[in-house]
């Protein structure tokens, strides 16, 4: 049997484990998907079929490791800079002037919690040191940006992104906050060294039960990530969030997401834009 006769009840345990572990729905619907990349992987330990597959990721010599790999299958990675900008302009007109006029320190602690390839955590460095620059001298800011893939992180640490992803990015900022290959041939760009030294990127899963995140953060960006859980779920992630987020802290979720029935320490206080309240 090869990855393409990927039966029910085959699809319906890596599925399982794929929800189990990462909180990530599993309808039939994305059967082809995970079909597809589950071939690509065969093809990499050079295995012929699913049920050989199955037994490689559950044999004890390599199950953690495999399954670092596995989960990565499951992963929707799409992200883009400057995504939403609608936020970045709340975070920067509102949020930031608001959290400093409390009287916080001039350092402000943001996270990227499902960080991706590094795009959103990159956007943020972008516009704060502009905010620096323009409105706010003596201001400082650390990023943390995690996810759950690691093949999302490892491309987030190069901090090198294709030419063709940076339409979202004003002129003016690329040529202060990138630098261009030298190869003119590759088309990439590298973010600057000074912003990548404010963003530290580490692993985690939102399934964990405890994070293991010391930090209280002012800002916390959680975008476009609990589309992919269940009500539970996203009730038990957001609570996790929150408990890293400190008083009149704010959190942005995704423009399609909501937080509607969930029983949080939040307040709205702009579309997709909520504080803490307690
Ligand atoms: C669609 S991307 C969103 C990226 C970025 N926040 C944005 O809005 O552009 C969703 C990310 O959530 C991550 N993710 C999904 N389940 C996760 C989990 N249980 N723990 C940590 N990260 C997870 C995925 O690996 C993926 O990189």
């Amino acid at each position: 049997m090869n990855a393409r006769e990927l039966d029910r009840s085959r699809f319906s345990r890596l599925a399982a484990l794929i929800t189990r572990e990462l909180g990530i729905r599993m309808p039939p619907a994305k059967v082809p998907m995970l079909e597809t990349r589950l071939q690509r992987r065969l093809r990499e330990l050079g295995l012929r079929s699913v049920e050989d597959y199955e037994r490689y990721l559950f044999d004890p010599a390599h199950a953690d490791h495999e399954l670092v790999h596995f989960l990565d299958l499951a992963t929707t990675n799409k992200t883009d800079f400057f995504r939403e900008p609608q936020h970045l302009d709340y975070l920067v007109d509102t949020a930031l002037p608001t959290l400093r006029a409390k009287g916080a320190s001039d350092h402000c602690r943001l996270w990227s919690a499902g960080c991706s390839t590094g795009q959103e955590a990159y956007t943020l460095a972008i516009v704060l040191a502009e905010y620096a620059l323009r409105d706010a001298p003596g201001f400082s800011y650390s990023i943390l940006a995690t996810d759950v893939s690691q093949r999302a992180l490892d491309q987030a640490r190069t901090a090198t992104y294709a030419e063709s992803q940076l339409a979202p990015i004003a002129l003016e900022l690329r040529k202060r906050h990138l630098l261009r290959s030298k190869d003119r041939r590759r088309a990439l760009v590298r973010i600057a060294p000074q912003l990548r030294a404010k963003v530290r990127f580490a692993r985690l899963n939102f399934m964990d039960r405890e994070y293991r995140v010391r930090d209280e953060f002012d800002v916390i960006f959680f975008r476009n990530v609990m589309i992919y859980f269940d009500k539970p779920t996203q009730e038990a992630v957001m609570q996790k969030l929150c408990r890293n987020l400190r008083q009149g802290g704010y959190v942005f979720i995704g423009h399609s997401e909501s937080l509607a029935g969930l029983d949080l320490p939040l307040k709205a206080v702009a579309n997709s834009v909520f504080r803490k309240v307690r």
